[in-house]
């Protein structure tokens, strides 16, 4: 019986963060150390170009999120943990994809179609405003990471599921035209339970500029922390815990007993200035050691680089051959 595969990948765009490390880095580093579980992570470099993002910014991004995952105990020697860019099989299978998507696929993707509606709602003549090719057929290098491993389990968050059914539906295409090379990969949604709000209520996300960077200096930790948004309750009045941003976060961290301690502190009326306080306390106790161990690795990339490379090198020992098997099936072969 063949064993399922997972693969993940995180954009290298922005500063992890405790909305990332809930939803996708806890999640991830536990499955890392499942030794039933093959896994593959990577660092999705060439998706963060799709953004226009700073060189030096798509650099700093590769090495924080890396430098994360490894602080937090990523085990590199049971799942495989590379970058993107270091797989020239990729870049090379998204074009023999490429070859094999329809245009019509790709128009109905959400991201796409998402950037062209929000031109047309801000009155530009042209719908494709400022849309790279790279935006356009984001689903393709992204089929072309996942097909490259034969994953058959996806983790993603559910604005990703469509990307993961199009992997499928071009890697059905390919197997109807060149026989059965490609796996079918199948998205798997992590519980809402996993998604965080961040200062302002909002879903925490670098595009509303509203998260807390896991690995915040101290001192910063607890600004934001005292920033976030609360009603305005005062002190002794009874609370809800449903939509309190505060008990969400500190529930992500503690443990089922700690969590209905504070519940019960909601229901005596616990101060809003008191509960942030014992938030920010909490969760810098919980994170210290981590982020000791994360300034090591920031202040020393090479550490960071060598797990990179180790990772490349194992990955690269599945692509290489898969990619010549590949190209022998589309005839793009040696002669004689
Ligand atoms: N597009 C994904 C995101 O933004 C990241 C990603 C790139 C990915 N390639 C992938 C996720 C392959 C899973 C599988 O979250």
């Amino acid at each position: 019986m063949s064993r399922d595969i997972y693969l993940t990948g995180i954009t290298t765009t922005g500063t992890p963060h405790i909305g990332n490390y809930v939803g996708a880095i806890r999640p991830g580093i536990a499955a890392s150390k499942d030794p039933q579980k093959k896994n593959f992570y990577f660092l999705a470099d060439f998706h963060a170009l799709a953004k226009n993002e700073d060189p030096d910014k798509i650099s700093q991004s590769t090495l924080e999120i890396a430098a994360a995952w490894l602080a937090l105990g990523l085990d590199t020697d049971n799942a495989t943990f590379y970058r993107q860019s270091d797989i020239p099989e990729i870049p090379e299978l998204t074009w023999v994809l490429t070859s094999m998507t329809a245009k019509g696929l790709m128009n109905r993707a959400h991201s796409y179609k998402a950037a062209v509606q929000a031109n047309v709602e801000g009155g530009n003549k042209d719908p494709d405003k400022g849309i790279t090719m790279a935006l356009y057929s984001y689903p393709i290098l992204m089929s072309a990471d996942i097909l490259m491993f034969k994953a058959t389990r996806v983790p993603v968050g559910r604005d990703q599921k469509q990307h993961v059914e199009m992997a499928r539906d071009v890697a059905q295409r390919f197997n109807h035209h060149y026989g059965d090379v490609l796996v079918l990969p199948e998205a798997v949604i992590g519980g809402s339970t996993a998604v965080l709000a961040g200062l302002d209520g909002r879903k925490m996300s670098k595009s509303y500029n509203n998260t807390i960077p896991l690995f915040a200096p101290e001192n910063r930790l607890r600004k934001l922390i005292m920033k976030i948004k609360t009603n305005s309750l005062e002190p002794g009045e009874p609370k809800e815990i449903e939509g309190s941003t505060l008990y969400d976060i500190y529930k992500a961290f503690a443990s089922d007993e700690e969590a209905r301690e504070i519940e019960k502190s909601y229901a005596d009326g616990i101060a809003w200035g008191e509960m942030k306080q014992l938030l920010f306390e909490y969760i810098n106790e919980h994170l210290k050691p981590v982020r000791d161990e994360y300034e090591r690795l920031i202040a020393n990339p090479a550490i960071v680089e060598a797990e990179l490379q180790k990772g490349a090198a194992r990955a690269r020992e599945i692509s290489a051959p898969f990619m010549a098997e590949i190209r022998d099936a589309i005839g793009i072969r040696k002669l004689g």
